[in-house]
């Protein structure tokens, strides 16, 4: 237990440190310590999935329309957000840019909620989410993936976008690097009181 719980908290940490380091905003680092620090272990330990590679944070909608543009997602376009959260870029890509999307999140209630919401909205022959790991899932079919991941967790998937995805896929990612890979685009987006940064990636330009 006490090994799990130390886990959590590097892995909590980790993900602190990298985000400050991407955004210099250092409020949000300390912001995140202190919140971690005041839920109770019982609360981290329901909640923490060792095989997780980010924890959860919603894109700001600001940046995931800049994320979708800078992509041009389009009507055509299979996209791929890997750690979906509530689902909202598979939504927005699939109700404002036209494109068929497909989510893939390893919290249940998560995936859940964005399924519901998915139904909700009567979108359910173009949208779904997967209650998955995401490098158990084969991307053979994305023309377009999003990330918002740690750095480390991106350099753990960047093997496995270059076996899977076709040449001129546009993998678009918020905040985090994909290390040795160079960008076609980047953008930096001012939303809830930060800078968040966007890399756009061309399979086969990288
Ligand atoms: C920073 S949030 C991003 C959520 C969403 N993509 C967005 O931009 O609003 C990262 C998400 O990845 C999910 N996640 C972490 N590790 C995962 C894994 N191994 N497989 C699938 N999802 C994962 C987390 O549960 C969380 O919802």
């Amino acid at each position: 237990m006490f090994s799990s719980l130390r886990t959590q908290w590097t892995n909590r940490l980790h993900w602190s440190c990298e985000q400050a380091m991407a955004t210099s905003w250092k409020g949000i680092w300390l912001a995140g310590l202190i919140l971690t620090a005041a839920l109770p272990a019982s609360a981290q330990k329901e909640t923490y999935d060792p095989r997780s590679m980010a924890p959860y944070v919603p894109t700001p909608m600001k940046v995931v329309h800049r994320m979708l543009k800078l992509g041009e997602v389009k009507s055509g376009d299979m996209v791929y957000d890997l750690g979906s959260g509530d689902g909202r870029i598979v939504i927005t890509a699939v109700q404002e840019y036209g494109a068929k999307a497909v989510g893939v999140e390893l919290d249940s209630d998560l995936a859940e909620r964005a399924n519901a919401r998915i139904r909700e909205l009567n979108i359910s022959d173009r949208a779904s989410v997967m209650h998955a790991h995401l490098m158990e899932v084969d991307l053979s079919t994305a023309s377009v993936v999003t990330l918002y991941l740690l750095s480390s967790s991106n350099m753990q998937l960047r093997p496995k976008l270059v076996e899977d995805l076709k040449a001129g896929s546009r993998v678009i990612s918020h905040d985090f690097q994909i290390m040795g890979w160079t960008p076609v685009k980047t953008e930096t987006v001012e939303a809830d009181t930060r800078q968040h940064t966007i890399f756009v990636y061309e399979v086969g330009k990288q």
